[in-house]
């Protein structure tokens, strides 16, 4: 395991961007998994700086992205689709078929779920996926308890996760209270992956995803099986510590 301390999140964003793009542009058709939050946006601000002034080429990426919310249209400012054009997309020369969300809509989401795994190993499975970290170490939206080899399912939000993300919303009673997720299994299936965290709130289960039991009950945890994750976090969340870290 891989991890890297750095001073702010613009470095952690650049740092982070470094590793993608070194992958990027030794495959043709780039498999990138994304997350939502506002821990990668550092990330996909460089991503779109490098586009713009350093020509990185999106046209041939495909991208996954990690959850969705359960019952908000694309066009819902809160839904990880809206957030995803608003933030990366509409800013990089990606061809929008070519982006998946999970669809949170729909009267079948089971068959949406198993599609969305379908679709990710139609085209070779994820190179590298990003992922951000609850302050109770859901990945995704895998909550605590959430079995170790799940794959894309529909899953009920803890009360913790609604009231974290409820700042993004009017009030906690419009947070929704279903997503769909990418499962452990299906994060654990992606050749690298890169996981972003700042911010003094998150440094509690960095420290049980890097050094506590691999369990459930810390989703994150689970990435310790993994040979190719690279942590990229800030000092705050660093603190207590005690393996060995790149500066
Ligand atoms: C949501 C997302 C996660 C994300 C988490 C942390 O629950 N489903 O993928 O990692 O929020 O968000 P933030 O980065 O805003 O703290």
């Amino acid at each position: 395991m891989r991890v890297i301390v750095v001073k702010d999140p613009q470095t952690m964003g650049k740092r982070a961007a470094d590793l993608i793009q070194e992958v990027m542009e030794s495959k043709p058709h780039f498999v990138l998994g994304l997350a939502t939050g506002s821990t990668p946006m550092p990330l996909y601000k460089e991503l779109i700086r490098r586009h713009k002034d350093e020509k990185l080429d999106f046209s041939t990426v495909i991208t996954f992205n990690l959850d969705e919310y359960v019952g908000l249209k694309p066009t819902h400012d809160q839904s990880y689709r809206y957030f995803m054009n608003k933030h990366l997309f509409d800013h990089i020369n990606i061809n929008k078929k070519c982006t998946h969300v999970p669809c949170g809509i729909g009267d079948d989401l089971e068959a949406e779920c198993l599609m969305y795994e379908e679709m990710i190993e139609d085209v070779g499975g994820v190179d590298y996926q990003v992922l951000g970290i609850g302050s109770n170490g859901h990945i995704g939206f895998n909550e605590p308890g959430t079995s170790l080899a799940s794959r894309t399912h529909v899953t009920q939000l803890t009360e913790s996760t609604i009231k974290d993300n409820s700042r993004m919303f009017a009030k906690v009673q419009d947070v929704p209270t279903q997503a769909v997720t990418m499962g452990i299994g299906t994060v654990l299936d992606a050749e690298r992956v890169v996981l972003v965290a700042n911010g003094a709130n998150k440094t509690k289960a960095i420290k049980a995803a890097l050094e506590g039991p691999i369990t459930a009950m810390c989703p994150a945890s689970a990435l310790q099986l993994h040979p190719g994750v690279t942590y990229v976090i800030t000092e705050d969340c660093a603190k207590g510590l005690t393996i060995a870290v790149e500066r």
